[in-house]
């Protein structure tokens, strides 16, 4: 079984600082058409970063399934993208955490596909030492050590969503 850590690996008020920083960064980058979330995990880092821009982009959000054990990048499921019109669209990719990488990687590959003029990446959380993709955010909050991660829209078995801020799971007795 697991619990959830008492203190926060970073707490909301962290987030609330990184996030006026990083919606900067995003806004010195260039201009947006559409910021696209991937759901469930970024919807509250969505809501939040979009509304530190100062650019207006236009908001959807996609759903990707990845099967833990498949190292096939087609063992990512993509849903709610064939009814986005992305043709010519500079687009920002938004996810919570870039783990192996391979959910952002075939994202990335399908929406360029569908025709998208550019696509820059931005998350929460990286973790950097769990990479297989070859593959790098633009834009990163957090870079964390491998820990597993809930809380601010992460779940673990679809709880722990709606924590304020980033706690750690760890095993309890
Ligand atoms: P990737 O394809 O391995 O980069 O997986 C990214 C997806 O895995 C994220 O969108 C999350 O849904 C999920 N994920 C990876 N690490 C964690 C974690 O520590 N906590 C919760 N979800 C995670
Ligand atoms: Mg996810």
């Amino acid at each position: 079984m697991y619990k959830v850590s008492e203190k926060p690996l970073v707490s909301k008020e962290e987030i609330e600082k990184r996030l006026i920083v990083l919606a900067k960064e995003v806004d010195a980058s260039g201009e947006y058409d559409l910021v696209l979330g991937v759901l469930t995990g970024a919807f509250i880092f969505v809501a939040d970063l979009v509304r530190n821009l100062s650019c207006n982009p236009n908001i959807s959000f996609i759903k990707a399934s990845s099967y833990g054990n498949s190292t096939e990048s087609s063992s990512v499921v993509i849903q709610g993208v064939e009814k986005l019109c992305l043709e010519n669209k500079r687009i920002l990719l938004v996810d919570d955490i870039l783990d192996t990488g391979k959910t952002f990687f075939a994202l990335v590959e399908q929406l360029k596909k569908l025709g998208a003029k550019t696509v820059k990446t931005c998350v929460l959380l990286d973790k950097p030492s769990r990479r297989e993709a070859d593959i790098e955010a633009d834009f990163v909050g957090f870079s964390i050590e491998n820990k597993f991660v809930v809380g601010y829209g992460l779940d673990y078995a679809e709880n722990y969503r709606s924590l304020n801020g980033i706690f750690t799971l760890e095993p309890s007795e």
